[in-house]
């Protein structure tokens, strides 16, 4: 619990964050009480009211994505307030609603400094639960769709997980969009999810057999996109469901990396295509994010996308989230509440 210093309100000491001194298992993640000083040049410092749990976060825990240094804090999605400006920034004030889904790890605490660049405003009509379940995930949606490729109306695509937190905002977006979303998912009660989303047809995996359901599903034709995120155990599936010249679009990691792949399989499955796309390169410049969130607000209020926020935990708890995130057990967003 963080409490005003009694000389200088400008320094809110030792709130709680999360961090991990050492790579492995949920059980790293220690609760820990740490100084936040005021901001520096460039910096915001924020009290989150929610912060967005994403699989990417488990892959830094557990060192398959580097970290900067140990002990090293973890997130990179949050909403919240203001509460302090450094110098040289010119957008923000004390007070102000934001939300950020990039930037330096550090998501999982109760208060944290942030560069102002990462920071995008709050529009009244939405909240801070949403805000943090939104938008990595839909800024992910939005360029896997929109700009890795842009599948037609009336196309069929398959999309892996389709009942998780990027997964309901896909179905939705391709619903809306016209485009028939194949998904894919662990169970029964998550196809019914991923279909009352807007997902045109499920299937469960592995209980089913992934490359059959595709065949039938398009009459023998096949698909000229498939976007993956499930990686290791997927991987020859996802190629196996591709038309001639199909797009395989590897975007995560859930059962493990795809390593050690032979290209000529790209060749003998039918000239196939493949990339790795990440978030972050295409949040590069300032005029991406502001574009991406005022586009992902604005479907917000419109009520064309819904957030579904499936489970909650205290921050405190964030070991239990990541382990029922690694067991399927969530479905939709996961939000940590400070
Ligand atoms: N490239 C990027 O920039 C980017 C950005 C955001 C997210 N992502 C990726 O998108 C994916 C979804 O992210 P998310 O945060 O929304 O997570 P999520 O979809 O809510 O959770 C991951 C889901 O993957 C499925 N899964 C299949 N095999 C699994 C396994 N062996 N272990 C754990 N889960 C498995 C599970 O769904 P079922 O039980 O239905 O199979 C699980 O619920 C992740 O792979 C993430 O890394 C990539």
């Amino acid at each position: 619990m963080a409490f005003e210093c009694a000389h200088n309100p400008e320094i809110r000491v030792m709130p709680l964050r999360i961090q991990f001194a050492r790579h492995g298992g949920p059980e790293v993640l220690e609760a820990v009480d740490v100084a936040v000083s005021a901001p520096g040049p460039g910096e915001l410092r924020i009290r989150h009211r929610a912060i967005g749990i994403n699989f990417v976060d488990t892959y830094l825990r557990e060192g398959l994505y580097p970290v900067a240094a140990l002990p090293s804090g973890l997130g990179s999605e949050a909403a919240g307030v203001v509460e302090a400006v450094g110098a040289d920034v010119g957008d923000f004030a004390p007070g102000d609603r934001i939300a950020y889904a990039d930037g330096p790890l550090g998501a999982y605490a109760e208060v944290r400094l942030l560069p102002a660049q990462h920071a995008v405003k709050l529009p009244p009509a939405v909240d801070f639960e949403t805000a943090a379940a939104l938008l990595l995930k839909g800024l992910t949606v939005q360029f896997l769709l929109e700009r890795t490729c842009r599948p037609q109306p009336d196309e069929s695509i398959l999309w892996w997980a389709a009942a998780g937190g990027v997964g309901l905002l896909a179905c939705q977006w391709a619903r809306a969009a016209g485009i028939r979303l194949i998904g894919v998912v662990g169970s029964d009660a998550k196809a019914t999810q991923a279909r009352a989303a807007g997902a045109f047809a499920t299937i469960v995996w592995p209980r089913e057999d992934v490359v059959e359901r595709v065949r039938e599903l398009t009459a023998g034709a096949m698909l000229r996109v498939v976007y993956d995120s499930v990686g290791r155990d997927s991987f020859t599936t996802s190629l196996d469901c591709l038309a001639p010249f199909g797009l395989l679009v590897s975007f995560g990691n859930a059962s493990g990396p795809v390593t050690g792949v032979d290209l000529g399989i790209l060749a003998r499955k039918g000239s196939l295509y493949l990339t790795r796309p990440t978030l972050a390169t295409h949040l590069a410049s300032r005029e991406r994010l502001d574009a991406g969130a005022a586009a992902l607000f604005q479907r917000v209020r419109e009520g064309a996308l819904q957030v579904h926020i499936g489970q909650r935990w205290p921050l405190r708890e964030a070991a239990a989230a990541h382990r029922a995130l690694a067991a399927r057990q969530t479905v939709g967003a996961s939000l940590l509440l400070p």
